[in-house]
């Protein structure tokens, strides 16, 4: 008996050690406050997609929060040894493709992130062409989940260009020239070399869809 109490005191104290900030009310059952204003599901919308150069920039990237928690989704960016983003949470590099963070339980393959590739038109809202998790394949044929796995375990899925994800042929200058002519954003000056990666990325582009007669 008593040593079983010990272990079990042992216990408690290691679960505190390692969670020393958990707040009370979470491991006091029945009804945490903030177990109950956490949303158990998130609505995303093609309303919930706008220019990309009005959310937040993190290096080569842009984030948002659908719920508001933008401190938490940048804090989460520039964590140096990655971190978990927060529900809410929107990342884009370019203006056509988008994941967006869901309540935990959504789907754990994907961290609970989904995938969406959308179609972006001036003066209109996205439209959503494809969405989802493990089976989302962008107009390329490349598998979201594929190239974005190698990064899940430290960097929430996150890529960049170092955290081991299958590359793209896409330089960040292509990107940064791509977001500056999102068309539905104001226009924007492109510098020389961003006006040369256009043009780079539209004979790649022609390359890859000559079936397609564009
Ligand atoms: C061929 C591999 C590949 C495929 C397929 C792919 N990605 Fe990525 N993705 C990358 C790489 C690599 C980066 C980082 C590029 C950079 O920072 O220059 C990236 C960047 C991103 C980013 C910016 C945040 C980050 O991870 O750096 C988002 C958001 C994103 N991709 C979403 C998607 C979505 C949604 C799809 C499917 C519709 C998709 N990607 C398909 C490889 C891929």
């Amino acid at each position: 008996m008593r040593i079983a109490f010990a272990i079990s005191a042992i216990a408690a104290l290691a679960a505190c050690a390692v969670a020393p900030t958990e707040p009370v009310a979470s491991m006091a059952a029945p009804a945490a406050p903030a177990a109950a204003a956490a949303p158990k599901t998130l609505e995303i919308t093609e309303a919930s997609f706008g220019c990309i150069r009005d959310m937040t920039a993190v290096r080569g990237f842009y984030v948002s929060n659908l719920l508001g928690n933008i401190d938490a989704t940048v804090a989460a960016a520039n964590a140096g040894e990655g971190a978990k983003y927060p529900v809410g949470s929107v990342v884009q590099l370019v203006p056509g493709e988008a994941m967006v963070k869901h309540p935990a339980g959504y789907d754990a393959a994907t961290n609970d992130w989904e995938f969406f590739e959308l179609d972006v038109k001036p003066g209109q809202p996205a439209k959503i062409r494809v969405r989802g998790t493990t089976e989302v394949v962008n107009q390329f044929g490349g598998n979201c989940l594929s190239c974005h796995a190698p990064a899940a375990q430290k960097w929430d899925m996150i890529c960049e260009q170092t955290h081991g994800c299958l590359p793209i042929p896409i330089t960040p200058v292509m990107s940064r020239a791509i977001q500056k002519t999102d068309p539905r954003c104001a226009p924007t000056a492109l510098a020389d070399d961003e006006k040369a990666a256009l043009a780079q990325l539209a004979a790649f582009l022609g390359a890859a869809r000559p079936a397609a007669g564009q």
